[in-house]
């Protein structure tokens, strides 16, 4: 698709989710609370004012009712607490100038996980231009923003206990914050920072290590308007980061689905992982095809400690230094809290003379996980790594079905050992085995493991 037309379809599609943005009205009928600039972008152009950063204060005093926040207000009444530390949450691009829901659920998130000033940048009028003017402007709303934190340090607040946090575009805008501070920042955290004229840009210009003490991000839709490229200490590839599980695929799905559903993804479970209902671990591979074929089980490279999306410090991992532009896969549920289980199948099978298909079933009560293994005659041992919604210890049976073609006649398939286990791959866990089967077509096999789940 050239990029001309890419710009017209993201427009198209804006103006569908403001439009759906629209009537959601968070927070009514209070009218002292602050919100997203709403003026109309035709306005601004109308008054041709020029860009104008303006922010939003929460905190746990205010968290439902948002306070206009900016360094004149910075001696004066504020709940801004200069002994906690901030996260600020920049946005993305949106053409229209509407305002984002996903704001207020975002903050709140974070306000329930720590006691912290939230600070929400408002750039709303910069945003909200053809795509490549915007990214003209993501330089200067990072000015705006770093004359405001220098601001905040002249009055006690610390570099490091600032935590940026940057969606899509904002991404690249706190990149440049970053940069402008020589790294300092305590945190930058990009949520599917974007691709488009940012993947072949020099480190100065994108989100990149160096940006600040620690710097993670979570990619959801590598191959459209996310980037592809490792971007941070630690890089989180959701599902290989490019195709969400529940977000429609179909060519006759909407394209506004199809498109902002795998980028918003991102951020729908970085919500999730401040909620905390379950853990969303990343295992570190060279890449998707690698860490689905089972070549990459433990997280030897951070001594153990697998990160962990979410706010525990440098996710988690305690090695130094820190790796750089490391990437991470995990594989996750189409709904949240979106935690999956990752469960090894190990098959080998006696040599065969033709090609065949076992299919391998996991369940657990009336949930099931299946994979297909195509067999080859030259290979005897197949490896895969599953998604299943409940742990090992909670599987209660395997199955395994002779799938191969109706057509021709299909050998038996011996079966010398199917393993499962748990991903990380802890050094004293036994995988579960069972062993000499043979499955013969039309014929399908099954066990059951009678299994408790350890408290030690
Ligand atoms: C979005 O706009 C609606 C209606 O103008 C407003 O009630 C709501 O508070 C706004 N949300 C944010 C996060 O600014
Ligand atoms: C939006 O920003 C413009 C320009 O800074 C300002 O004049 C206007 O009052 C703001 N509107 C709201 C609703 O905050
Ligand atoms: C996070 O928790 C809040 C409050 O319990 C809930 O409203 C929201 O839907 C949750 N979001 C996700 C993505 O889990």
């Amino acid at each position: 698709m050239l990029w001309e037309d890419k710009v017209v379809l993201l427009t198209v599609l804006f103006i569908h989710i403001s439009s759906l943005t629209a009537g959601s009205g968070e927070g009514q009928d209070n009218v002292q609370c602050a919100a997203l600039n709403s003026t109309r972008w035709l306005e601004y152009r109308r008054q041709r004012a020029t860009l104008q950063v303006q922010y939003l204060l929460l905190t746990r005093k205010n968290s439902d009712c948002a306070q206009r926040f900016n360094q004149d207000l910075v001696n004066k009444q504020s709940y801004f607490s200069f002994s906690h530390p901030t996260k600020v949450i920049i946005h993305g691009y949106r053409p229209l100038g509407s305002n984002a829901s996903w704001v207020t659920e975002l903050a709140q998130a974070l306000l329930r996980a720590q006691d912290v000033n939230v600070l929400v940048v408002d750039w709303l009028y910069g945003a909200s231009s053809a795509y490549n003017v915007v990214v003209e402007n993501y330089k200067e709303v990072a000015l705006q923003i770093s004359v405001l934190i220098n601001q905040l340090q002249k009055h006690g607040s610390k570099p490091e206990s600032f935590h940026f946090i940057g969606v899509s575009l904002g991404a690249h805008v706190a990149g440049f914050v970053g940069t402008l501070f020589g790294g300092t920042i305590g945190r930058i955290t990009g949520l599917d920072p974007a691709g488009p004229m940012f993947k072949g840009a020099d480190t100065y210009d994108r989100l990149d290590p160096s940006d600040a003490q620690f710097v993670d991000a979570i990619h959801t839709d590598s191959d459209y308007f996310g980037i592809s490229i490792p971007v941070g200490h630690v890089d989180y590839f959701l599902n290989g980061g490019q195709d969400q599980n529940g977000c429609a695929r179909s060519r006759f799905a909407t394209m506004f689905g199809y498109v902002i559903c795998d980028h918003m993804r991102a951020l729908h479970v970085y919500v999730s992982a401040l909620n905390g209902s379950c853990t969303l671990m990343g295992i570190p591979c060279s890449s998707y095809e690698d860490f689905l074929k089972g070549s990459c089980v433990d997280c030897g490279v951070f001594k153990g400690r697998c990160p962990v999306i979410g706010l525990s410090e440098n996710s988690g991992i305690s090695v130094s230094p820190l790796p750089k532009e490391q990437k991470v896969f995990l594989l996750t549920t189409s709904s949240a809290p979106f935690c999956a289980h990752h469960i090894l199948v190990k098959l080998e099978v006696s040599p065969l003379d033709k090609s065949a298909e076992v299919e391998v079933m996991l369940r657990t009560e009336s949930l099931g996980t299946e994979y297909r293994f195509k067999l080859q005659t030259a290979v005897t041992v197949y490896r895969r790594v599953l998604a299943h919604p409940a742990a090992l210890c909670e599987i209660h049976s395997i199955r395994l079905k002779n799938t191969g073609a109706r057509f021709y006649r299909q050998a038996d398939v011996h079966v010398k050992s199917v393993c499962i286990s748990a991903l990380p791959v802890l050094r004293h866990e036994e995988p579960l085995c069972v062993n000499n089967i043979n499955i013969r077509r039309g014929a399908p096999w099954s066990h059951d493991f009678v299994q408790v789940c350890g408290t030690l």
